[in-house]
Formats: C-alpha cells, structure tokens, sequence
C-alpha cells in the first residue's frame, strides 16, 4: 500500500524513537542462541522463586468463574480483601473508596482521563519509572519531569517542581519506594505536597507498589488514605504476590468527601466502559492474600543477598558510587567509567554478556554515568554478572 495516500495514524506516536542499539544486539543475540546475565530482570516469574503452585492454580478454579455478574468497581470480596491486607498494614480503609483495574498502568490511564483534558499536563519523577512518559502521550496528556536531588537522597526538589507546575499541571506522579532510586517519600516532603496539591489544584497519584518491600526501617508513616485533599493510592498484585500476570491493581480514592462522591461517580464509567478485570482473578485474590507472606519472604531474602553481593562489590570498587537503596527491587551505580551510559550498556553487553539498564532510560543526567540493576535476580548471577562488570572495568 502506498503510505502517503494511507489513513494517517493519530499523532500520539510522533514519539517513537527508532530501534536502539542494544535491543538490536539482543536480538542478534537472540538469532545467534548466544546467552547473557541479565541484570534487568524483573519479572519475578523468571528468577526462580518457588510460588504455592497448587494452591494459587487451585483458587483460579471457582464455579462462579463461569458466570458474568460485573461490578465496575472490581467484586466486593476482591475489594475487602483488599482492605484486609492494609488493615494488617495498619490502614483503615473502605472498601467503597477501592476501584481495580487489571494493571497499574490501566489505573493510571483511568486517572488521567479523569482528570486530564487532551493538551493538559502530569508532573513526572525524574528518575523515575519511564512508562508514565508513554500512558501520558497515550491518554493524551503532556508530561514534565520534576527532580529528585540527589544530593538530599532523591527527596523531591521543589524549586524545580514549583517551577514546573503552569496552570495546565493535574496530575503529580509520586513513587515511594521510588523505582529506580529505592528512595522514600518523608513526612516533610507530604506536608509540602500537600500546600502544592490545595494551593495548585494538583491531584496526588501515589505508586505505593513496592512499599512491602523495604531494606531499611521507614520512619516515615504516611497516612496517604485519610487526607483532606486529593490522593489516589495505586497498587497491586503485581509486585504484593509477585504474580504480574494475574492482572490485578487498584486504586484507592482519597480526599474530600464532596469531592470524593463526584470523583466516583466518574471512575465508576471509565471502569463501566472497560470492565477489564477478569472474573477467576478477583475471585481467586482473598485466597491469594494469603501466600502474600510466603512470597515476599522469598524476594525479600534474594533482594537481602544480592545487597549484602552489591556491598562487597562496592567495597572493593570505591569509584563506583552506589547507595543503598531503602526499598524496592532496583539498585543504581555510578561512576565516570559508565559514561556514556548507552555506549557503556551496549559494549558491555557486546563484550561480557552482561545487560544492565543504561541510567539515562529513567531520567539520570547522561553526565551522572549511571546505570540501573535489578536486585531480583538469581544471587548466583547476580555475582557473576558484577564480577564481568568488574572485568570489564
Ligand atoms: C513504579 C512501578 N509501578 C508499577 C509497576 C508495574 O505495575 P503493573 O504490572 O501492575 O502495571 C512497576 C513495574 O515495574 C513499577 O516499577
């Protein structure tokens, strides 16, 4: 077909990058059945943790999976548990004020057309997770980044923010633990937030997905649930019971109670529109629940490995900077030598077979010469794929 005369695609996709190096080499990798230490991983589903095989196969099973009775808010026995699991955290919260959806980034679609006309702009972490850049463009919204200061371990710089927010700004995205940082949001940073938010017209989207997993004590509990301003909560399965393919997450919606009736009444017809959860996945997720303490326990005591591998290879690395992380499934490591981290990323993986994230795909300055590790990975892996680093170096 001749293009110039096809139908135009909508201009959303004006973003789209060309091919980049390394997926290129993956891919030859791929064709050559050439291996390599990925240290990207972070598919819990790939790195070898032992899930309750029967029983989570055994719940998806329920008669009543055959029947279609749909709830646009999720089903109510989804969403109590739901409100279980933070009663055990600590947190009241209804069931009413929970809406799932079958993935986090579908829960942040849905709250950007709730809240977004075409045009209008999120507020984005930087670094931070790179797909918020692309649900924007895809729901239509603009999106800028504000920075965490490295300096203050990545909390939020509000000279940047503050110069960031313009009267189209309605939506600021937060992640706490922050991927890829492991940094935390802290009470201080909330009360701010929460001047910002009431002065500015500005809702709160906090990511709180990898909050169950935490390396060091939080000093900081934050009721994001109870406040009297706008903050959605969004989590779910994906990273709680390590399970990203049974497509369950929610959001929790905080704020006024005006506010909150009209803000429901919305929700509930964007979910009415999709209703995209499955049925034997809500009905399977109190049993779920349940193994939540199993599988974390794994993850936490690989992530707790890997650190414990991470620290002797800084040790014996001093001109690598690395932070520990406070929570989360991700490490950062910077040093001159990883400059330019894409050539860096590529040459490594050409030369060692080691595939690491190149800093600036979540937001680092390229002068920062960072790179970006997944801290899920099989431990044995883990230490080989920083000692070819190290060879490499
Ligand atoms: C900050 C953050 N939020 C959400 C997700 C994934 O969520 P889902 O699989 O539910 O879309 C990830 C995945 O890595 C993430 O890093």
């Amino acid at each position: 077909m001749d293009l110039e005369n096809a139908p135009r695609f909508s201009d959303r996709f004006e973003f789209i990058p060309g091919e980049n190096d390394l997926y290129s080499l993956l891919e030859s990798f791929k064709k050559a059945g050439q291996d390599w230490i990925d240290l990207t991983i972070s598919n819990p589903t790939k790195v070898g943790l032992v899930y309750p095989r029967e029983a989570i196969l055994h719940s998806l099973e329920k008669p009543e999976s055959l029947e279609y009775d749909p709830d646009p808010k999720g089903t109510l026995n989804a969403r109590k548990s739901i409100a279980s699991y933070y009663k055990e955290k600590g947190h009241t919260i209804s069931e009413e004020d929970l809406f799932l959806t079958s993935s986090s980034s579908e829960a942040y679609s849905y709250l950007i057309k709730l809240l977004c006309n075409p045009g209008e702009e999120v507020l984005i972490p930087s670094p931070g997770y790179p797909l918020f850049e692309f649900l924007s463009l895809l729901d239509g919204a603009e999106f800028n980044s504000y920075k965490l200061d490295q300096s203050e371990g990545w909390k939020i710089d509000f000279e940047d923010l503050n110069s960031k927010i313009t009267n189209k700004t309605k939506i600021l995205f937060l992640v706490s633990p922050n991927n890829p940082t492991g940094s935390l949001l802290t009470s201080e940073e909330f009360e701010k937030l929460k001047v910002i938010s009431k002065t500015k017209k500005i809702t709160l989207v906090l990511d709180e997905v990898f909050s169950d997993y935490l390396h060091k004590e939080n000093p900081h509990q934050i009721d994001f649930f109870h406040t009297d301003f706008p903050v959605f909560v969004v989590n779910g399965v994906s990273k709680i019971l390590a399970l990203p393919q049974m497509k369950l997450s929610w959001i929790h919606v905080g704020g006024p109670t005006n506010w909150k009736k009209e803000c429901k009444e919305r929700l509930e017809i964007i979910s009415d529109t999709y209703l995209s959860v499955g049925t034997p996945i809500q009905l399977a997720l109190p049993e779920l629940f349940q193994w939540r303490n199993m599988i974390q326990s794994q993850v936490l005591r690989r992530i707790g490995r890997n650190l414990q591998v991470l620290e002797s290879f800084h040790s014996s690395h001093p001109n690598i900077a690395y932070i520990s992380p406070k929570g989360g499934w991700y490490a950062v490591l910077q040093s001159p030598s990883f400059l330019n981290d894409e050539e860096f990323s590529f040459r490594l993986l050409e030369k060692e077979k080691v595939l690491v994230h190149p800093g600036s795909m979540f937001g680092f300055e390229e002068d920062s010469g960072s790179i970006v590790i997944s801290l899920i990975s099989e431990t044995e892996l883990f230490q080989s794929g920083l000692e070819k680093i190290s060879a490499f170096l």
